[in-house]
């Protein structure tokens, strides 16, 4: 398992090849893979707005695209004060794929925030209950 500081440090490095031409909100993600492996993503921003992607689901579609299937945290960095937690689409997207995994959220400088997706997504919709 990768320390959390390498984690930490390899979203930061991610966060600085977000596309953010519209927003100017930068967001890194790095999220570990059950063999130790860390896949990273930032947020691409586009002129439709609506197809933007969040940081998160770039690292976990590019984690699944290459063959991984368990993970076990993820780090979120935004160059905010306070914790940014993933959106509402991304908790979806990080309970279905990782399940109750750690959520690290830090700053440029600091860890801000470590929740979990229980307590981020307390009542999911997932293939429980499509009976999977
Ligand atoms: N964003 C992320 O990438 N992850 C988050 O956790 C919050 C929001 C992105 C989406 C958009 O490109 C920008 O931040 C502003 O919402």
């Amino acid at each position: 398992m990768a320390g959390s500081d390498a984690l930490v440090a390899a979203a930061r490095k991610a966060r600085e090849n977000a596309v953010a031409d519209f927003s100017h909100f930068k967001v890194g993600a790095a999220l570990e893979t059950a063999s130790g492996e860390i896949i990273t993503g930032c947020n691409v921003e586009n002129a439709s707005y609506g197809l933007t992607i969040c940081a998160e689901r770039v690292a976990i579609f590019k984690a699944l695209s290459d063959g991984h299937r368990a993970f076990t945290r993820i780090v979120v960095v935004a160059d905010t004060e306070s914790p940014t937690p993933p959106c509402g689409a991304c908790r979806q997207i990080i309970w279905e794929f990782c399940g109750d995994i750690p959520v690290v959220l830090a700053n440029l400088t600091d860890v801000t925030a470590t929740l979990s997706m229980k307590d981020l997504l307390p009542l999911p919709f997932d293939k429980g209950l499509l009976g999977r």
